[in-house]
């Protein structure tokens, strides 16, 4: 057993969680925290600024997680919303090409600019590379599909991106926090941290490259986004912060609280080794339903018999999955054990074998 087999302590999951692409369990420090923080709240015993200081130490931590500088990353409460101010910085006439079964918080920000006359053109994902031409002003697409949890080819995105000058937007809210990712490869990454990330819903980040963050305008930004938070609570002039943080919204307090110890326990478990565990646990349930491996920890599976039978049989064995397309489409985290995965492969009437 690896050194996570104590980390694994530090969860209360019930049996069957396969989930995590839909949202991840709090590790006991975050929830611990939480609770803390909310009874605070209950009898008015202290002020925000504890809370608040969450929101440093979140940010800080996704940023070691992404291998980028803190004042490169602003924090939101949602990947559409960080999208959107992206989207309103395209010049007019800006092509955005997407994948098409792409999750609508990295496409609607896009489309919603037609008026402007920004258009989007959507490719299957095998084709987003070969799709990008020197027309094309912006690549948008998740590191690793929610639907299906095929991990996307961003390096040859990014390489093809780059020889025609388009900016490159990825998602990496079904990434971060199993798969090693290094945002400087890329102009925008945000990132929902109600799942892998095991935070409360409420908290996001975005890393946005220095260059481009200059183009932007920070159309949400508030008394948060002022470069002496604690001096622009009123009146002109407008004083924003130089840092990503001018691109901050204010945040959900309760939900920063609840991110910043689960993000500094990822941090210190290592993300190669969550991502070896997470991937031997999908290719273990792939191999019990005789498919061949693969290299993620959201995997999608055609079952025997129709899904919603393969969905009534699960849920009778105490199986939670989700179901996409007529396919389960299991996910497998820090917290999942062999344990979930054979309860899953005996409801499916697949068999249990160890996966070398
Ligand atoms: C790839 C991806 N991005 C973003 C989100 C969440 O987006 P938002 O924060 O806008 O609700 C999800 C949720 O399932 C997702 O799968």
């Amino acid at each position: 057993m690896n050194g996570l087999a104590d980390d694994r302590d530090l969860w209360d999951a019930q049996p069957g969680w396969l989930n995590t692409a839909s949202y991840g369990l709090p590790p006991r420090p975050a929830w611990d925290a939480l609770q803390e923080a909310l009874t605070q709240w209950r009898h008015g015993s202290t002020s925000w600024a504890p809370w608040d200081a969450s929101t440093g130490r979140a940010r800080r931590a996704f940023a070691r997680l992404v291998h980028a500088d803190p004042d490169a990353i602003a924090v939101g409460s949602t990947v559409s919303g960080m999208l959107s101010v992206v989207a309103a910085g395209l010049p007019t006439g800006s092509r955005v090409l997407v994948p098409e079964i792409e999750f609508t918080s990295n496409l609607f920000p896009w489309l919603v600019q037609a008026e402007r006359g920004v258009e989007v053109e959507t490719v299957p994902l095998a084709q987003l590379t070969a799709a990008i031409t020197p027309a094309t002003t912006v690549v948008a697409f998740s590191l690793v599909q929610s639907a299906t949890g095929e991990v996307a080819p961003y390096e040859d995105v990014v390489e093809a991106a780059r020889s025609v000058g388009a900016l490159v937007v990825a998602d990496g809210s079904q990434a971060v926090g199993w798969l090693p990712v290094d945002a400087t490869r890329f102009d925008v990454l945000a990132c929902a941290a109600y799942k892998w990330l095991m935070a409360p819903r409420g908290a996001a980040f975005c890393y946005l490259a220095p260059e481009l963050r200059d183009r932007l305008r920070p159309i949400a930004a508030g008394w948060y986004a002022g470069e002496d938070v604690g001096e622009a609570f009123y009146g002109p002039p407008l004083r924003l912060a130089r840092s990503a943080r001018r691109f901050d919204t204010s945040p959900a307090w309760f939900s920063y609280v609840g991110a910043a110890p689960a993000l500094e326990l990822l941090d210190t478990i290592g993300i190669d080794q969550v991502q070896v565990h997470n991937v031997g646990l999908a290719n273990r349930f792939l191999g019990g339903l005789d498919l061949p491996p693969g290299n993620s920890a959201i995997v999608s599976v055609e079952v025997p018999g129709d899904a919603a039978g393969a969905a009534g049989r699960l849920q009778a064995a105490g199986v939670r999955v989700g179901i996409r397309a007529g396919r389960v489409r299991a996910s497998f985290h820090l917290y999942t054990t062999e344990r979930d995965v054979d309860l899953a492969l005996d409801a499916l009437g697949g068999s249990r074998r160890p996966v070398a």
